[in-house]
């Protein structure tokens, strides 16, 4: 977990110095909008890395579920008969954190997305909770994967994106731009290693689309 968390670290800082530090981003939502949640049928999207990949190599063995995936639970105890759906990547992701990371720049260099192993059809849901690690300062790639095959034409999307010191890394405007059919909300931001103690703040904020 230590290593995990220096590594992270040093990732942030290198995307900080590349990029400029981000801010949420003004996804020009209504903020009227509240209350919005109730009645409505919930589907939680998310992918999470760390559980899969980690676990299994003894390094870092608190994280038996990846950190996305605990928001992810904790949304769910939180919205009732909310359907959760685990984004999953045709083959693998290397084993080894160092080699992930350089993977995965690659990876968004070239612009290459993942297939999925299916596309969750959210056609009966009205509202999607979309959850994303942040990679190099971006959404995870099988999410923007997910983006580009879903029809999401007429759904409220609310992200949900943990970091490890990036932050919302304007996501939730990389969501909007990934279809202009799609109603993004402001994101719930959380960073990945306090996921487990986050219980308070994940129901505070869907106390608040519920009011
Ligand atoms: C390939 C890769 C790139 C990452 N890039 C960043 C980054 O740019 N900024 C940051 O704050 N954290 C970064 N992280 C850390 C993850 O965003 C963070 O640990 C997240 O909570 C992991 O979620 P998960 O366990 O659900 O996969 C990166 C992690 C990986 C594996």
């Amino acid at each position: 977990m230590y290593i995990l968390r220096n590594a992270t670290t040093a990732l942030s800082l290198a995307f900080a110095l590349f990029s400029g530090l981000s801010i949420a981003q003004d996804t020009g939502i209504d903020v009227d909008d509240k209350g919005f949640l109730t009645g409505k049928k919930v589907a939680i999207v998310y992918y999470s890395h760390s559980g899969e990949t980690y676990s299994s190599t003894g390094e870092y063995p608190n994280l038996k579920h990846g950190n996305t995936e605990l928001v992810a639970e904790n949304i769910k105890k939180n919205v009732k008969d909310a359907t959760l759906f685990k984004l999953e990547i045709v083959g693998k992701y290397p084993e080894k954190y160092d080699e992930m990371t350089q993977y995965v720049k690659e990876q968004q260099e070239k612009q290459v997305l993942p297939e999925l192993k299916c596309i969750p059809d959210v056609s009966e849901y009205d509202i999607i909770f979309v959850g994303t690690p942040v990679w190099w300062g971006q959404m995870s790639l099988p999410v923007a994967s997910f983006l580009q095959k879903a029809n999401l034409a007429g759904k409220i999307v609310i992200p949900f994106i943990t970091h490890e010191g990036s932050g919302e890394s304007g996501i939730g405007e990389a969501m909007q731009r990934a279809s202009e059919c799609q109603k993004v909300m402001p994101a719930l931001v959380i960073k990945g290693s306090e996921a487990s103690e986050s219980e308070d703040v994940i129901k505070k904020f869907i106390d608040t689309l519920k009011e």
